[in-house]
């Protein structure tokens, strides 16, 4: 049986655009949910700044509370410096450096130019590798920008280079405003695969058309196993206008079984967890 490898980042991926405060309790119990799923890895929070990102400016707390189960991957974001000194003083086995392939979404997200930002997450690769820490390499609007249009796969080949050479050890392309379709995700591939195997990269796609299975049952006839999704759909990107959320990951993992690939995860309690949070933000809304 074919394996397919699920990161769950509706901690993260999910939550960060949540405009009302969720109590840390809340989040840590959301991530225990989670692991009891199987999922083999989940993006728990992000070392970004509170400023831009409020709703995950409890990093570490959560970080500190949750319940590891052995063999799940625990990861986090992280965009600078100053935030991989705050994730070193916590237990994390992963981080997750950022980058998107258009200036117009890399200065809204990061206040940066591509370049700045290739400058800001060199020391981060070295430091986080130095200190035994896996790192993934996100980049973002690897099919469309929200502020600059289409985008070549060039574009995205020349970061994944980049990016190779600095020391990551994952590429994850990011459809950040969920606006690939199989088609698109077959020229993203053969545009990249000179640089990168769709064996070694990983792929995460938002879910704005509905076409988000459609994608990833392409790119996993193409050879990608490796994919990101969010429980319940949750999510999106606060500096991404009309980014949804990602992928469902029962949704997937449904799919995933049915067509006879083995995701080690338990989707009944996925779809759970899912309801469980979203149960969580309607209460909060109600209570707020
Ligand atoms: P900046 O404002 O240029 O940073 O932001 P700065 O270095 O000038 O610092 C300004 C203030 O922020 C200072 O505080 C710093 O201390 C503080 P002050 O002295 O003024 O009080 N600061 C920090 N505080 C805590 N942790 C830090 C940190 N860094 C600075 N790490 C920066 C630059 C990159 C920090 C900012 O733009 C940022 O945090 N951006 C992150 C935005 C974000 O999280 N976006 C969503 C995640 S990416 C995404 O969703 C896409 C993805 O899902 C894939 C896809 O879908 O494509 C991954
Ligand atoms: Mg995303």
């Amino acid at each position: 049986m074919t394996s397919i490898r699920i990161t769950e980042v509706g901690p993260r991926d999910g939550l960060q655009n949540e405009p009302r405060r969720i109590p840390t309790a809340a989040k840590v119990e959301f991530i225990n949910r989670l692991s009891a799923t199987g999922v083999c890895e989940i993006e728990v929070t992000s070392f970004v700044s509170e400023r831009w990102v409020p709703q995950l400016g409890d990093a570490a707390e959560v970080l500190g509370s949750i319940h590891r189960r052995p063999g799940t991957i625990y990861s986090a974001l992280v965009p600078n410096e100053q935030g991989l000194d705050r994730a070193l003083e916590t237990k994390l086995d992963k981080i997750a450096v950022f980058i998107s392939a258009t200036e117009g979404f890399s200065q809204r997200n990061t206040n940066g130019s591509i370049s700045e930002v290739l400058a800001r997450i060199t020391p981060v690769i070295t430091r986080a590798r130095a200190a035994n820490l896996i790192v993934r390499g996100y980049i973002s609007c690897v099919i469309r920008c929200p502020f600059d249009g289409a985008v070549q796969p060039e574009q995205v080949r020349t970061l994944c280079a980049q990016l190779i050479d600095l020391g990551v050890h994952e590429v994850d392309l990011g459809d950040t405003i969920g606006s690939a379709d199989p088609e698109a995700i077959s020229r993203l591939y053969d545009g990249i695969s000179s640089t990168i195997a769709p064996g070694a990269t990983t792929l995460h796609l938002h879910d704005t058309q509905g076409r988000a299975i459609a994608c990833a049952m392409r790119a996993i006839d193409i050879g990608v196993r490796s994919f990101d999704a969010s429980v319940g759909g949750l999510g999106g990107c606060p500096y991404a206008p009309g980014a949804p959320g990602n992928v469902a990951t029962e949704e997937f993992a449904q799919t995933l079984a049915a067509r006879g690939f083995e995701t080690g995860v338990d989707a009944h309690a996925l779809a759970e967890a899912g309801r469980w949070m979203r149960q969580q933000l309607a209460g909060h809304s109600a209570a707020s």
